[in-house]
Parts: C-alpha cells; structure tokens; sequence
C-alpha cells in the first residue's frame, strides 16, 4: 500500500488496490475472454438489453483493461472507456492499440465523470456497482449522462452472498475465496467490502430500488447469464466452477425516461 496519512481515504484505497491487480488482471478467467463461446455469450447479452452499436455512444465505467469497451467497439458502438487507475488504463490502451481498436479511455472517477450531461446513448459496467462508495450520487451522475431514451446495462453479483457450492466447500475444509490473490490483498479486498455503500449484500434488488429512486425505469434484472458462465466455466477447477454456476450474477437494465 502507499503512504497511508490522514487524507488516505476509502477511494484511494480502491484505486490503488486495483492499480496493483492491473498487470495480472487479464490473466484471469471471468475477466479477460478465453473462447469465443464466452464472447458470444457477452455480444448476445449486450444486444439483448442495448441493441447493435450503429455509431451510437457507450460509456464503459470502470472499464478496467477495457474487455467490456472491446465487445462494445466490435459491436458498432463509439466507446469511451473510464477508470480511475492509470495502470488499468495503460492495459486498457495497449490492447485497443493491439486490436487497433479507436476507444477513448479517459481517467476520471466514475461517481462524478466531467462528462457532457445527456451525451451518452448507453452505460455499461461491470463488476463496479458493489465497489461503489456513494451508490446514490454515482446514479445519478449516470441519469443526467445518459440522452433520454439511453439505456444503463449493469453486471455484477451478490458475493456477499455465498452460493451453497462456496458453504460447502469451506465446510470441507477448503482455502477462503480469493486464493488467487497475493498475500494481504484479500485482507485489503475485504477492508474496502466493509467501506462501501454495498457492504454485505447487495441483492439486485436493491440497486434496481436505488436505481428507480433515482429517475431510472424499466428495470429488468436478468439472472440468465449461461451462456457468458458455461464457456467460462469449462475453463475453470472443478469448485472454481460449480462456484461460478452457482453464485448469484445478475444484470440489470434500466431506462432513462
Ligand atoms: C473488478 S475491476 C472491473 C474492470 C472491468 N469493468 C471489467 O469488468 O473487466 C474494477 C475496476 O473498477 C475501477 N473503479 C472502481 N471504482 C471506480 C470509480 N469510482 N471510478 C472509476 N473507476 C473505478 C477500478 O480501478 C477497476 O479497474
């Protein structure tokens, strides 16, 4: 961790923690694509909910090394892709530059953009909402972004909530999630779970009531994510897997009027 003084505050925790995952994070199944069944499944799901790209403008929050910007740009959409680590974004960049991709990748804090209001067609993110410090504010930075009609398409879990495969497998004497990590981070991983505005759980639900307490309408929370899971899966040991087809993953999409 860097130096942690009295301004050190909850968000640079989380920026700096990702920061740290940056040059590894794609390595990793369920985040970087590695099939083209799994990037199917992700063009059918965002078409489902945002319809084909045909030029029209996407916001991409938290866009990481960017792998949801990328599914965006191949679906015909102008993508700007928003982080606030400097290391995701230089990953983010080398692969567009790589797949010679034109996204715009922007550092910016995804609770206040300094973005044109109404200047977006579509928002997309993933795995941000749990990770957010003040749920309410950020939605309704993305309600006065959004043009009216715009679409806002979240992915993300309840990994509060463990799946009973998860109860099992630490009843069995299994290793403590995030195994992967290096040593401390689950430790840092779990400080920030307890800062956020989702701390424990964080049931569709919930961000759909916040959602439409904001503005938003429409809501559809779609838990039919087989076939992004299944291919990703097939790739994953044994519990990482049953873990994965069991947890409770959710999109969520909702309208701005
Ligand atoms: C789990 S990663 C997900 C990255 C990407 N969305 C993906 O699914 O591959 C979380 C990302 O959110 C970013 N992040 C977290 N809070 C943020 C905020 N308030 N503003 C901008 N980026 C944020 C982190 O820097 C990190 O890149």
């Amino acid at each position: 961790m860097g130096d942690v003084g009295a301004n050190y505050s909850i968000r640079d925790e989380i920026r700096e923690f990702w920061s740290e995952r940056a040059a590894t994070f794609d390595e990793s199944v369920g985040h970087e694509i590695f099939s083209e069944a799994e990037r199917a499944g992700w063009h059918q799901l965002i078409r489902k909910h945002l319809g084909d790209g045909k030029g029209r403008a996407a916001l991409d929050l938290a866009s990481g090394t960017g792998v949801i910007s990328h599914l965006m740009n191949d679906m015909g959409f102008v993508v700007t892709g928003l982080d606030w680590s400097e290391a995701m974004l230089a990953q983010a960049r080398a692969k567009a530059k790589k797949r010679k991709a034109e996204i715009r990748f922007i550092m910016r804090d995804a609770e206040n953009t300094a973005e044109p209001r109404e200047s977006y067609d579509v928002i997309t993110n993933r795995h941000l909402v749990w990770t957010l410090v003040d749920a309410p504010a950020a939605f309704r930075e993305w309600f006065e972004l959004l043009k009216p009609g715009g679409k806002l398409l979240i992915v993300d879990g309840n990994m509060g909530r463990k799946s009973w495969v998860t109860h099992l497998r630490l009843a069995l004497g299994g290793k403590p999630a995030h195994r992967n990590l290096a040593p401390g981070m689950s430790e840092r991983l779990q400080r920030i779970r307890e800062q956020v505005h989702f701390s424990g759980e964080m049931p569709a639900e919930a961000v759909v009531a916040a959602l439409v307490a904001t503005g938003f309408v429409e809501p559809v929370i779609d838990r039919r994510l087989g076939a992004i899971h299944w291919p990703q899966a097939r790739k994953m040991s044994f519990w990482r897997a049953l873990e994965r087809l069991t947890q409770d993953r959710f999109a969520i999409c909702v309208t701005k009027p």
